[in-house]
C-alpha cells in the first residue's frame, strides 16, 4: 500500500507488529559486533551496568519522543518536525541525511556478514581464521562489491512488499529465530572449559575500570544500537496505531535490544578468554573482534564450522532487519516528499545505495589512498553519522519538544493509549539531563577526531 497522505499510510497490524519490528531495527550489528567490543574494552561489568542504567533513562526518553512525533503527526522526519512547528523543518532535513549516510556503508558491512556465512556453510573455518584473510578479502575490487549488492537486494526485496507483508512479516519470522539461536550460542560459549573467567569480567563492575569516557562511549553506543536520531523511530511511530501502548512498546523494544547486546557479549567475551590471550585480546581486538579475532576462535571450537555459521547466520538476521528499517526510511522519506510509488522509490533508493556504497566498500583496497580525516571511506561515513550527526540531532531534538512545541505535545500523545508512568522521569531527562550529556557527546567526540587529525 502506498503512504501518500495521511488518510492511506500504511500501518503495522497490531502491538506485536510494531514492537518486532522496531526491535529489529534496534537489533542489528551495532549489538553484535559493536556492543561486546566496547564492553571489552570499557571494562566489562562496569560498562554494562552504566548501558543499562542510560538506556532506562536516556534511551527510554528519546525513543518515546521520536515514536510520538511520528504516530502524531503521521510522516516521515522529513515532515514531521516541520509540521510540529514550521521553523524546524530543518531538523527532519537533517534527520533525514542520516540514513541516507548510513544505509549504504551498512549493507556493505552486510556483504562481509553474507561473505563469512558463506565461508563457514561450506566448511572453511580453518581458511577464514588465517591471519590475513580478512583485510585481502576487503581489499579485493571485485568480490565485497558483489556480497555487497546480494545484501542490498535482499533488503530491498522485502521493503518492496510494504509495510504489513514485507517488514511486519519478515521481523516476525527473523526476531524469533535470532532469539532463540543467539541465546543457543551464548549457552555453549559459556560452558566451554575456562569460560567462567571471562563470564566473570563481563558482569562483574570493577568501579576503578570507570572513567567519563565509559559513560560517552555507552551513550553513543545507546543511540546507535536504539536507532535513535536518525528518523527510524519517527517513520515507524508514523505506523503505529493510536490503539497500541506507546510506553509499553518502548520497554519491549528496549528490553530486546539490551538483551540481545547482553547475551551477544556472552557469546563473545568468554569465547575469547577461553581461545585467545583472555582480557588483552578481547580489548585490543576492537572493531575487528567480529571478523578476525571470532573466527580464530571458532576454528578452535569443536564443530567449529557449524558454530559458526550459526554465528554470521545471526547475525545476518540481525544486520538484515536493521537495514530494512533504514531502506524503509529512506523511501517513506521520498513517498512523503515527492509522492512517488513503492515500486518506483525502492529500485531508486536501491540504486542510488548501490553506487554511493561503492567508494565504502573500495576504500579498503582500491581507493584505500583516499582517508578523508585519515580514515577510511567506511569510518568516515560511519564516523559523521554516529558522532557528529546523531549527538546533533539528538540534542536539537531534546531542545525543539522542550523549548518550542511544549513537552505536552508529546506526553499527551503517549497518554492516548498509556498510563505513562514514566511522565515525571521523562520531562526531567528530556528538559534538563539529556541536553547536557548530548551535549558532552558532541563535543568530546569533535575533540577526539581533531586529535587523531592533529596526530
Ligand atoms: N540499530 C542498528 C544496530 O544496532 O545495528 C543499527 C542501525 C539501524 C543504526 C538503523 C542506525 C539505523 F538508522
Amino acid at each position: 500500500m502506498d503512504n501518500q497522505g495521511q488518510k492511506s499510510r500504511s500501518s503495522f497490524s497490531g502491538k506485536v507488529g510494531f514492537v518486532l519490528a522496531a526491535a529489529g531495527s534496534a537489533v542489528g550489528l551495532g549489538n553484535i559486533w559493536r556492543f561486546p567490543y566496547l564492553a571489552a574494552r570499557y571494562g566489562g561489568g562496569t560498562f554494562l551496568l552504566v548501558y543499562i542504567i542510560l538506556a532506562v533513562t536516556f534511551g527510554f526518553a528519546l525513543m518515546i519522543t521520536e515514536i510520538a512525533i511520528g504516530r502524531k503527526t503521521r510522516l516521515s522526519a522529513i515532515g514531521a518536525y516541520g509540521a510540529l512547528d514550521k521553523r524546524w523543518s530543518f531538523l527532519g532535513k537533517l534527520a533525514s541525511a542520516a540514513p541516507m549516510i548510513i544505509f549504504p556503508y551498512y549493507c556493505v558491512i552486510g556483504g562481509w556478514v553474507t561473505k563469512y556465512l558463506v565461508v563457514f556453510a561450506t566448511g572453511n573455518s580453518a581458511a577464514a581464521a588465517g591471519d590475513t584473510y580478512f583485510t585481502d578479502f576487503i581489499a579485493r575490487p571485485l568480490e565485497p562489491l558483489g556480497w555487497f549488492f546480494l545484501f542490498i537486494a535482499a533488503t530491498a526485496i522485502i521493503v518492496l512488499f510494504g509495510v504489513e507483508k514485507g517488514i511486519e512479516k519478515s521481523s516476525k519470522f527473523l526476531m524469533p529465530i535470532l532469539a532463540v539461536l543467539s541465546v543457543v550460542i551464548a549457552i555453549y560459549t559459556c560452558c566451554l572449559p575456562g569460560a567462567l573467567e571471562g563470564i566473570k569480567y563481563y558482569f562483574v563492575p570493577d568501579f576503578s575500570d570507570f572513567s567519563p569516557m565509559v559513560i560517552l562511549a555507552a551513550l553513543g553506543q545507546l543511540f546507535y544500537s536504539l536507532s535513535l536520531a536518525m528518523g527510524i523511530m519517527i517513520t515507524y511511530g508514523s505506523y503505529m496505531k493510536k490503539e497500541v501502548d506507546l510506553e509499553k512498546s518502548v520497554h519491549q523494544i528496549e528490553i530486546f535490544d539490551v538483551g540481545i547486546a547482553l547475551v551477544a557479549g556472552l557469546m563473545i567475551v568468554p569465547a575469547v578468554f577461553v581461545f585467545s590471550g583472555g582480557k588483552g585480546d578481547a580489548i585490543n581486538a576492537g572493531a575487528g573482534l567480529m571478523f578476525i579475532t571470532l573466527p580464530k576462535v571458532f576454528d578452535n571450537m569443536p564443530l567449529s564450522n557449524l558454530v559458526g555459521a550459526c554465528f554470521f547466520l545471526l547475525v545476518l538476521f540481525a544486520a538484515l532487519t536493521s537495514s530494512i528499517s533504514l531502506m524503509e526510511t529512506v523511501v517513506s522519506i521520498l513517498q512523503d516528499k515527492l509522492k512517488w510509488n513503492r515500486k518506483v522509490t525502492c529500485i531508486v533508493v536501491a540504486v542510488c545505495a548501490l553506487l554511493i556504497g561503492v567508494p565504502s566498500s573500495l576504500g579498503h583496497g582500491l581507493w584505500s589512498g583516499f582517508q578523508p580525516l585519515g580514515m577510511s571511506i567506511l569510518d568516515f561515513f560511519d564516523f559523521i553519522s554516529n558522532s557528529v550527526l546523531m549527538p546533533i540531532i539528538a540534542l536539537l531534538t531534546c531542545i525543539f519538544v522542550a523549548f518550542f512545541i511544549g513537552m505536552d505535545q508529546i506526553t499527551d500523545e503517549v497518554k492516548v493509549s498509556s498510563n505513562f508512568a514514566g511522565e515525571k522521569l521523562y520531562r526531567l531527562i528530556t528538559k534538563y539531563l539529556a541536553p547536557v550529556c548530548i551535549f558532552a557527546i558532541l563535543v568530546s567526540s569533535i575533540l577526539n577526531s581533531l586529535k587523531i587529525i592533529v596526530i
